[in-house]
């Protein structure tokens, strides 16, 4: 069986920062999302990956290498025009041929193993196995139409939803659906859209199972997702302590920070993670809060964030909370009179003063 893991798409819903980073390399404490995907599936079994992005020689490809670092073989695949996940599928038809593989959305995270779902796949050999689970909003979502059991109909993100149970990102497929795929026309929002195949091989009464999942999942597609999942993640990190603590400094919890990190008369609360070479000095690091290596926190609180590396964060006079700081980004506090908030942001940036 092969992997496949879409690492193409356009990330609108995070911009700015998806102007200058994938989405799927955006870092959850401190791991680029598309790690977790991978890691998941090595632990299945599966070695052969493909992996669509967006164009030859992406930031993707530069920053995973060809596989050697996970044990695994890594093919990449450009979908310059992300025209829908079916489409992803049908752009790397040639590299998948006839085989049985895994589809993995590259921007989800999914707490329960997929070791069982592919060894149930090779058991039972459906046409395909989705993957399933109750949401509060299905019109987000693919959707699924149960009876006794048995998926019935699929809906892609309906406005009036038949139940909540939302198609989460990952799937298994065998050579049918590239027939499927053949046979599709774009959706009413110009998309070849993946759940029309499925449901094509419903209506040709083959058989695709289904799995409700009981771990938690995460589509991190926007800010808030983002920082949802890494709560999540935050919520198993394991204590392991490399800094230099000086001063009246205080570690509480479960907080795991790497090595040549200084903290210094200041205070972190996990669960937290902070990576290497941070400088942590008269401040306060709170729960949920991931900071990547090479960022300075200076006189200022922080908590439920996620900060990119080499911030330089100071004299902020308020905690900041619930947000996501890119890379390189740097906030500090002037003296200088009149009082008044300078800006530098790029295109679609948000900031909210209160
Ligand atoms: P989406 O989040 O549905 O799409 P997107 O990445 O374009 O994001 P946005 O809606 O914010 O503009 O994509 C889910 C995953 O699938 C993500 O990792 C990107 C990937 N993808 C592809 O590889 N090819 C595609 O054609 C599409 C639509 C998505």
């Amino acid at each position: 069986m092969k992997a496949l893991i879409l690492a193409g798409g356009k990330g609108t819903r995070l911009r700015p920062l998806t102007f200058s980073i994938a989405k799927q390399l955006v870092p959850v404490a401190n791991k680029p999302v598309i790690e977790y995907g991978i890691h998941a599936i090595l632990e299945a079994g599966i070695k052969d990956f493909g992996i669509i992005v967006l164009e030859p020689d992406s930031e993707i490809e530069r920053a995973l290498g060809d596989g050697s670092r996970f044990g695994a073989k890594f093919t990449y695949i450009p979908q310059p025009n992300p025209l829908g996940l079916a489409h992803a599928v049908k752009t790397a038809h040639p590299y998948l041929g006839d085989d049985d593989f895994i589809m993995y959305l590259g921007d989800n995270l999914i707490k329960s193993s997929i070791a069982e779902l592919v060894g149930e796949f090779q058991q039972h050999r459906p046409a395909a196995t989705i993957l399933l689970t109750a949401v509060p909003n299905p019109q987000d979502f693919g959707v699924a139409q149960m009876q006794d059991g048995k998926v019935l109909h699929l809906d892609e993100k309906p406005k009036e939803p038949k139940s909540n149970l939302a198609l989460v990102g990952v799937y298994l497929f065998d050579k049918g659906i590239h027939d499927s795929i053949a046979k599709l026309q774009p959706s009413a929002r110009g998309e070849y859209e993946i759940t029309d195949a499925i449901q094509s091989l419903i209506d040709d009464g083959l058989t695709v199972r289904s799995h409700i999942v009981t771990g938690w999942w995460k589509d991190t597609g926007t800010v808030e997702a983002m920082l949802d999942a890494n709560r999540l993640i935050l919520e198993d990190v394991e204590t392991k302590n490399d800094a230099v603590c000086e001063g009246k400094s205080k570690i509480e919890g479960r907080v795991c920070i790497g090595k040549g990190t200084r903290i210094i008369n200041s205070t972190v609360r996990g669960p937290a993670i902070i990576g290497e070479n941070c400088t942590i000095e008269d401040a306060f690091v709170g729960p949920f809060t991931s900071i990547d290596s090479g960022t300075k926190l200076v006189r200022s609180e922080i908590e439920h964030s996620i900060v990119l590396a080499d911030c330089s964060i100071s004299d902020v006079p308020d905690r900041i909370e619930g947000s996501l700081i890119g890379r390189g980004v740097s906030v500090q506090r002037s003296d200088t009179r009149p009082r008044s908030v300078r800006l530098v942001l790029g295109d679609s940036s948000s900031v909210v003063l209160t």
